[in-house]
């Protein structure tokens, strides 16, 4: 199936590794031009590297924290000074600290809030105008089940991410009339170094190992196992294509069945 991506531009943030990367490859593959953000350093080199050598498409890459408040304004006006217009923008960087609930902290709450809302929206922000005036655009967020059903240790993310599908479904309606779509795809427990580490945190809290901890999942997930960053990657391309005009302000798990609930 022609995702009709050729020649498009995306910004993918999180590139480096994970779902961010994975996603970046899959758009490669589609022959989208390609913006790729994080902290920066070997990885995202390496990541830009790989994808060039395999898709022969041009990446270039930036540096930006998410948790700075300066990030959002340099990472889009770099984009577009090295590839022209974006047209589409993947919101996604690292998830925050794992924290018992009723025990947060005021300055945890400003730097997850910054990371994973004001990060994201003001790249939005940035981006939306520009694609509203040549009347296509594609923003897809890559958010959290946290979102759906919180989960116990994860607190500040359950609740910025909230935030921000709040804002993205406002603005879905606003912009969808000048052929931009704003969705966010919810990943169950996908194999990443991020899941590796929470189930190791996990671990040292209640006793046991990680692969016990993962074991134990695994048995709650129907499709009984962990998704691969790549099956959660087709869907966002997808979200980024040409066929998926039509849908927006959605919310969709990719995550095995594990959560039990209608939409
Ligand atoms: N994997 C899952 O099943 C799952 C489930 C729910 C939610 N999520 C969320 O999805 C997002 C991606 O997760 P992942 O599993 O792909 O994680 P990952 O494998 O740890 O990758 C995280 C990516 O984000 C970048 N990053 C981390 N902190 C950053 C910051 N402060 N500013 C800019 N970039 C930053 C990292 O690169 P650098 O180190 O180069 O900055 C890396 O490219 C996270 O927000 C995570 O919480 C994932």
């Amino acid at each position: 199936m022609d995702l009709g991506l050729r020649g498009r531009t995306a910004l993918v943030g999180g590139a480096s590794a994970g779902l961010g990367r994975a996603t970046a490859e899959c758009l490669a593959a589609e022959g989208c031009k390609l913006a790729l953000w994080s902290r920066g350093g070997e990885a995202l080199e390496a990541a830009a590297e790989e994808i060039r050598r395999l898709h022969s498409v041009v990446v270039v890459t930036i540096a930006g924290d998410a948790t700075d408040p300066a990030t959002a304004a340099k990472v889009a006006w770099q984009a577009e000074r090295s590839l022209g217009p974006v047209d589409i923008a993947v919101l996604n960087a690292g998830g925050p600290i794992a924290s018992e609930a009723t025990r947060t902290d005021p300055d945890e709450w400003r730097r997850s809030f910054q990371l994973l809302a004001i990060t994201p929206i003001e790249l939005a922000t940035a981006l939306l105008p520009g694609m509203r005036k040549r009347g296509w655009g594609r923003i897809v967020s890559i958010m959290s089940s946290g979102i759906r059903q919180p989960i116990p240790e994860l607190a500040y993310s359950n609740a910025c991410r909230s935030a921000l599908a709040a804002w993205l479904k406002t603005i879905a309606t606003e912009v969808i009339a000048d052929g931009v779509t704003v969705n966010g795809v919810v990943p169950g427990r996908i194999d990443t170094a991020r899941v590796e580490a929470l189930d190791k945190a996990r671990a040292e809290k209640i006793g046991g190992t990680p692969a016990e901890v993962r074991a134990q999942i695994e048995r709650s997930i129907p499709a009984g196992r962990y998704g691969r960053p790549d099956e959660l990657a087709a869907y966002v391309a997808w979200l980024c294509s040409d066929l998926a005009r039509y849908q927006t302000g959605t919310f969709v798990p990719i995550d095995g069945g594990m959560l039990r609930f209608l939409p």
